[in-house]
């Protein structure tokens, strides 16, 4: 039921219903492994705002949050790997078990500049979890501990994923024909 809201042509196409029900499951494995901790999450906005959402209600830990804000130069739809900080986090990560949200994760340059920046604060632990990943196009190597969903190379947007600033608001995440990017 998809109600006002427009899918897209693309190849990639996951339902509202499968988002949730795969949010719950990472929600329940954090939950395990993370038992007697106390984890503290990083959201990477702004793309990771919907699914931290419902990511943090699915954990029932006492748990921490905060929120750093990347920005990836490129053009509106692909990121280049040069990454800024926009927003730093307010809180300190010193010690803490920290788990970072992220929407995805494509190249992989910002998570890996990411993890650099935050492991320069010495956490006790660095972990990830990701909505979505797409493998074929990684350019260097990095760790995800949580995964949400492998994708193939499409555009996606929807669930808190832009297209040129619209369609955060879609419940369902969806995308777009190449020729359309
Ligand atoms: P890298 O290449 O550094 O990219 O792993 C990570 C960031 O690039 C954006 N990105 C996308 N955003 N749909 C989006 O809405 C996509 O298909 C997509 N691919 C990459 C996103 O900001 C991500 O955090
Ligand atoms: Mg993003």
């Amino acid at each position: 039921m998809k109600g006002m809201f427009a899918a897209g042509n693309g190849p990639v196409q996951i339902s509202a219903e499968a988002i949730a029900k795969r949010v719950q499951e990472l929600g329940a494995q954090i939950a395990r492994d993370y038992q007697g901790k106390t984890p503290h999450l990083v959201c990477v906005l702004n793309g990771a705002f919907v699914f931290t959402a419902d990511l943090v209600r699915a954990i029932p830990l006492p748990l921490t949050l905060d929120f750093i804000a990347i920005s990836s130069y490129g053009n509106a739809y692909r990121s280049s790997g040069e990454v800024e900080l926009i927003k730093d986090l307010r809180l300190p990560i010193h010690g803490r078990d920290v788990i970072v949200v992220e929407d995805i994760v494509d190249t992989g340059l910002t998570l890996a500049y990411l993890l650099d920046y935050l492991e320069a604060r010495k956490p006790a632990s660095i972990r990830v979890a990701a909505l979505l990943s797409k493998p074929a196009r990684r350019q260097v190597e990095v760790p995800i501990h949580y995964l949400g969903f492998e994708i193939e190379d499409a555009y996606v947007y929807g669930y808190g994923l832009d297209r040129a600033q619209f369609d955060r608001n879609l419940p369902f995440i969806t995308s777009l024909r190449p020729e359309e990017e």
